[in-house]
């Protein structure tokens, strides 16, 4: 009976240890864009920004919101613009650039 209690133990360690490790390598949220890939969206977001966002209103620049404002514009101009999801993403890093 104390043999598999132990046993028992040994494996919930074992089982937690992975969990932790795991959640270690992956983050737990959306992945931040490595540098590359930041500087790939960014540069076509630079490009997109006039083709998109003018076709509704002057397009409005990068200064007129906080980082955190475009993430929920670009929402909002997504759903408005059908703007696909790669295009969105390349947007909204430009803008954040302000
Ligand atoms: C399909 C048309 C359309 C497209 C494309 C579009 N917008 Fe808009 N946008 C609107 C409309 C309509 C409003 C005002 C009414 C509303 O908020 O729904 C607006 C409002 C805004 C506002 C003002 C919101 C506020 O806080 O007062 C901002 C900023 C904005 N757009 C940014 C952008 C950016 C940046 C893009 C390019 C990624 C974009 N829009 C593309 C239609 C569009």
């Amino acid at each position: 009976m104390r043999k598999l209690f132990i046993t028992r133990k040994l494996f919930v360690t074992i089982v937690l240890a992975g969990v932790a490790l795991g959640s270690l390598s992956r983050p737990v949220f959306a992945q931040a864009p490595s540098k590359e890939e930041k500087r790939r969206l960014i540069l076509k977001g630079s490009k997109l920004w006039p083709v998109y966002c003018n076709q509704c209103h002057n397009a409005r620049p990068p200064g007129e919101k906080a980082p955190y404002e475009w993430d929920q514009e670009i929402m909002h101009m997504r759903m408005l613009g059908n703007i696909p999801a790669d295009d969105a993403r390349a947007l909204v890093e430009y803008l954040k650039t302000r």
